[in-house]
């Protein structure tokens, strides 16, 4: 069955029909930029935000208030579904997330468990809806999400992030049957929860697959990578949704990244926009690619970085303005009203 067309810029943009003006939003434009959300972060912890839906609701909805963003997404973290699969996550504050029963064996990976979302990450499905019914009437769609396989595993083995993902990378080399069992499991439990999300209201679902470019040389990428996110980008067209490819670290193999699936792929910025397209192909939509660090800088020079990324997309239909990766802790909220102000001006 198809769709009727869709009328939000953002969603027009993911399905290349032509908008009024280029749609922005941020990756973690929820987050401690905001005052609003340092107000909460005080009082809560992360897991407390994101369990609880009425606050992962309202801090979904901080960003919308203060800013003319085109899209939400959903106030959440791609690391909790690993608590459902049996592993033990905290956020520990000024160092990140740490994993501490991580996958050190073929016998972990069999131990992990793949329960269905609504079993494991209730309270985000919950949260989407309690969102959705606050968005729906004023046009603006919100964006569900998870981990892409890979950066998944990535944290289940290493228990952390990691520079040389020496742990992933030997457990990947070492243990080839215990890998494809455990990418497996991973996709059976992203798509799931993807599909979950689509379900209760979200529009359009990013896939972060934030570490395989840093970690990954092509042929290992298409080897051990590209299989598993080809089966998870299959199982959700189900959803009917747009689906956004985002990577970072892989612009010297786009074309490999774009072949796994999805409709918009979304770039870092260490590349220029209109270069990372024709790579990506002229039936895909792109979302990017605005360095965060520029975010810092004076709003002229901020402007003509703007400038470029609008230049170099040059009107055509299928540009969603992003950055290249998430927002700084560090950046002045007006640097982000100008950002969006600005999109919006100089497209309409
Ligand atoms: O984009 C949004 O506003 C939605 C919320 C969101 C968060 N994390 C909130 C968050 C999303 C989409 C993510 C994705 C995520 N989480 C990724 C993929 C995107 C990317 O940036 O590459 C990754 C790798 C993670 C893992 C993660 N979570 C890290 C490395 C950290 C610590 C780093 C940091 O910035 O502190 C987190 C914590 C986290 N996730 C915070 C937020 C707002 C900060 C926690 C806090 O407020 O104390």
């Amino acid at each position: 069955m198809t769709k009727p067309e869709p009328t939000a810029p953002f969603l027009r943009a993911c399905r290349r029909l032509p908008t009024a003006y280029t749609p922005i939003w941020f990756m973690r434009q929820a987050g401690r930029y905001m005052p609003e959300y340092r107000a909460l972060q005080s009082k809560y912890t992360m897991l407390e935000r994101v369990n609880t839906p009425e606050l992962a609701a309202e801090i979904t909805m901080q960003p919308i208030h203060a800013f003319d963003f085109d899209a939400a997404i959903i106030f959440s973290d791609i690391l909790p579904p690993l608590i459902g699969m049996g592993l033990d996550l905290e956020f520990v504050s000024g160092v990140g997330p740490r994993l501490n029963k991580s996958i050190q064996s073929a016998k972990n990976v069999v131990d992990l468990a793949a329960p269905p979302a609504a079993e494991i990450m209730g309270p985000t499905l919950e949260a989407i809806k309690l969102v959705t019914a606050e968005l729906q009437p004023r046009g603006i769609p919100l964006i569900g999400f998870s981990g892409a396989p890979f950066t998944l595993a990535s944290y289940a083995i290493e228990g952390g992030g990691s520079k040389t993902y020496i742990k992933a990378k030997s457990f990947m080399y070492n243990e080839p049957a215990a890998w494809d069992e455990l990418m497996n499991k991973l996709v059976t439990v992203q798509a799931d929860y993807l599909l979950a999300q689509a379900e209760a209201g979200a529009a359009a679902l990013q896939v972060f697959d934030s570490w395989a470019g840093h970690a990954l040389g092509v042929q290992d990428y298409v080897k051990y990578v590209r299989p598993y996110n080809i089966t998870l980008f299959q199982k959700l067209q189900k959803a009917n949704v747009p689906i956004i490819n985002f990577s970072t670290g892989t612009s010297s193999y786009l074309a490999e990244v774009a072949a796994c699936g999805g409709d918009v792929v979304g770039v870092d910025w260490h590349m220029p926009l209109d270069w990372a397209w024709e790579q990506i192909g002229p039936d895909k939509a792109i979302q990017g690619n605005l360095d965060p660090v520029t975010l810092l800088s004076p709003w002229p020079e901020l402007k003509a970085r703007v400038n470029d990324i609008l230049d170099r997309a040059a009107g055509r239909p299928g540009h969603i303005f992003n950055l290249g990766h998430g927002i700084f802790p560090s950046v002045p909220v007006d640097s982000v009203r100008r950002v969006v102000d600005y999109v919006h001006e100089r497209t309409s």
